[in-house]
C-alpha cells in the first residue's frame, strides 16, 4: 500500500516551520502560515535562504512541486482560513522568546489559537481536524490552547478537533537530520488523539527514505510540556557541569578534561554526548527554557537554585578569555583581539545568546581594538558595537586577515576550518603568538612545540585558567 498524501498546515514558519514544510512537503500538500509575508513569498518563490543543510534544496522541490500540485500553488501563502478549512493536520512552530525578566511570552501561542478558533467555526466536510502544538510552552499552556480554540469556534476538543501536544527536539544546524531521525516523538493528549498521530508519524516514518521514527513516547499535556524543558535543562546541565571540571582540570599540571569526559561517558548512565567543555551554550533554546523552568518553579514556592546555578556557571565561563587576556596584559587599550567565530555553534548563521558576542563587547569595554572572522554570521549581529565602538571593531574575510596583527586570539565557535589553522598562522601573522582557544578545535602540542601561547579550556598545562574574584562582567 501506497503513502497517502496529507494536508499539512504550517503556522509559524522559523527554522522549525521551514524544516517541517521541507521534510513533510517532499509527500504532502503543504499550507504555510506566518505574520512575516516575506518568509511566505520567499516560500512561494522557492528562494528561501537558510543556513540549514539540505533545507533550501527540500523547500525548493515542495516549490517546484507545484506545477503538479495546484492545491500547492494556490495555497504556499495561505490565508488563516485556507489553513484552517483545508489542512487536516495543522501544526503550530510559533516562537515563545523571553520576556526581559527571563518568563516567556506567550503572545504568539495565544494569537495562533484565537485565528485557529476564529477560522475553525467555518470549517466543514467530514475530517476531524489535528492540530499539534510544538512550541516550547510551560505545563497548563496546552489546557489554555485548547480553551481559546474552543471559545472562539464554539466546537468541542475531542469531538469536532484535537488538539495533541509534541515538543520538537531537533538543533539548529541538523534541522533536517533530527527531523528524519527523531530519538523520540513525544505526544500528550487524549489517548485517541495521541494514538491516532502515532498512527500518522509511523505512516510516514515508514514511507520516506533515511528516515527512522525512533521511540514514541505517548502521555498527556502536562508532562509532554514538562519532558520538553527538562530534556533541554538537563543537556545544559550536563555543559555547565563538565565546564566546571574543565576549569578544575585546568589548575592541574596534566590533567585534560577531554579524558575525563571520555571516560565518565563509558558509564551508560552518563553517556559521552554533552560533555565538551567550552566557553558554554548559547543559542534561543537553553538559556531561555532554563530561566522559564526556573521562573515558573520560582513562582510555584519550589527551590530552582540548581536550575538558576546552570545557567550562572554558564555565563561565568564566558569570562575565561577575558580572566586570561586580563593577566598578559595589564592594559587592553591599545590591543587588538582577533576573534574567530560569531554565531553560537557552528553550521548556522544564529549568533542569538552566543557567547562570542558577550565577549567582544566586553573587549571593547576593556578598550581593546576586536577583528572579527565568521563565515556566516550577519553583519547586522555586530551592528550595536560597530555604532557604540566606531572604528574599534573591524569584520575581516578569513581567519588570517583577523589574525594579522593581532596581539591575542580567541577561538569563540567550532567552525571546521579553525581546525585547519597552523602553527605557522600565529607565529607569522600575529604581532605576538597568544591564543585562547574556547572550543578546543587546535592541537595543543603542536602550537606549544612551534612557540605559540596556548590557553585551551580544560587543559592542565603550565598556562592554567587563573580566577579571579571579580567578574569583568558588571
Ligand atoms: C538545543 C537542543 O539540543 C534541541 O534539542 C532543542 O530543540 C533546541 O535547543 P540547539 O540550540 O540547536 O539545540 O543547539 P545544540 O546543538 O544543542 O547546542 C547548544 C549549545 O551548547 C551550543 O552553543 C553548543 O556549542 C553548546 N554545547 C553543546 C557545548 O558547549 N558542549 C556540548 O557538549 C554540547
Amino acid at each position: 500500500m501506497g503513502y497517502d498524501s496529507k494536508r499539512i498546515g504550517i503556522i509559524g514558519m522559523g527554522y522549525v516551520g521551514l524544516a517541517l514544510a521541507g521534510v513533510y512537503g517532499q509527500s504532502n500538500y503543504i499550507y504555510c502560515l506566518d505574520i512575516n509575508p516575506h518568509i511566505l513569498t520567499d516560500i512561494q518563490n522557492g528562494t528561501v535562504k537558510c543556513a540549514e543543510p539540505e533545507l533550501e534544496e527540500l523547500l525548493k522541490i515542495v516549490h517546484d512541486k507545484k506545477k503538479h500540485i495546484v492545491q500547492l500553488s494556490q495555497t504556499m501563502s495561505a490565508k488563516p482560513r485556507e489553513v484552517v478549512e483545508r489542512a487536516d493536520y495543522i501544526f503550530v512552530t510559533v516562537g515563545t522568546p523571553s520576556l526581559e525578566n527571563g518568563e516567556i511570552s506567550l503572545g504568539h501561542v495565544w494569537a495562533v489559537a484565537e485565528t485557529i478558533g476564529k477560522e475553525l467555526q467555518y470549517r466543514t466536510g467530514w475530517k476531524t481536524p489535528y492540530i499539534i502544538l510544538k512550541s516550547t510552552v510551560l505545563p497548563g499552556t496546552t489546557r489554555k490552547f485548547v480553551n481559546i480554540i474552543e471559545k472562539y469556534s464554539k466546537k468541542k476538543e475531542g469531538e469536532d478537533f484535537f488538539v495533541v501536544y509534541s515538543p520538537e527536539f531537533l538543533r539548529e544546524g541538523r534541522a533536517v537530520f533530527d527531523l528524519k531521525n527523531p530519538n523520540k516523538i513525544v505526544l500528550g493528549g487524549r489517548p485517541y488523539a495521541v494514538k491516532h498521530m502515532q498512527a500518522f508519524f509511523e505512516d510516514f516514518y515508514k514511507n520516506t527514505k533515511d528516515a527512522t521514527s525512533g521511540t514514541f513516547f505517548l502521555t498527556n499535556y502536562v508532562n509532554a510540556e514538562m519532558i520538553k524543558y527538562a530534556n533541554n535543562c538537563f543537556l545544559a546541565s550536563k555543559i555547565s557541569f563538565i565546564n566546571q571540571i574543565a576549569n578544575i582540570c585546568a589548575k592541574i599540571p596534566g590533567a585534560d578534561v577531554n579524558n575525563i569526559a571520555m571516560a565518565i561517558g563509558l558509564d551508560h548512565r552518563i553517556s559521552p554526548q554533552f560533555l565538551r567543555a567550552g566557553l558554554g551554550f548559547g543559542g534561543s533554546c537553553f538559556t531561555k527554557d532554563l530561566e522559564a523552568l526556573a521562573n515558573y518553579g520560582d513562582k510555584m514556592g519550589v527551590s530552582t537554585d540548581f536550575l538558576w546555578e546552570i545557567d550562572t556557571v554558564n555565563l561565568e565561563q564566558r569570562e575565561l578569555p577575558l580572566h586570561i587576556i586580563n593577566n598578559v596584559f595589564s592594559d587592553l587599550k591599545g590591543k587588538t583581539i582577533a576573534v574567530l567565530g560569531l554565531t553560537f555553534k557552528p553550521n548556522t548563521d544564529d549568533v542569538r545568546d552566543s557567547p562570542a558576542l558577550q565577549i567582544v563587547r566586553l573587549l571593547l569595554s576593556y578598550g581593546a581594538t576586536v577583528t572579527v572572522y565568521d563565515p556566516k554570521a550577519p553583519d547586522k549581529a555586530l551592528a550595536d558595537v560597530v555604532v557604540k565602538y566606531p572604528g574599534k571593531i573591524i569584520r575581516l574575510p578569513s581567519a588570517k586577515y583577523a589574525l594579522k596583527g593581532a596581539d591575542f586570539a580567541v577561538i569563540c565557535t567550532e567552525w571546521e576550518e579553525f581546525s585547519r589553522l597552523e602553527a605557522d598562522d600565529f607565529m607569522l601573522l600575529m604581532e605576538s603568538p597568544y591564543v585562547f582557544d574556547g572550543r578546543r578545535v587546535l592541537d595543543p602540542e603542536k602550537l606549544i612545540k612551534a612557540g605559540v601561547h596556548y590557553y585551551g579550556v580544560g587543559y592542565g598545562n603550565s598556562n592554567a585558567i587563573p580566577r579571579t574574584e571579580t567578574s569583568p562582567f558588571n
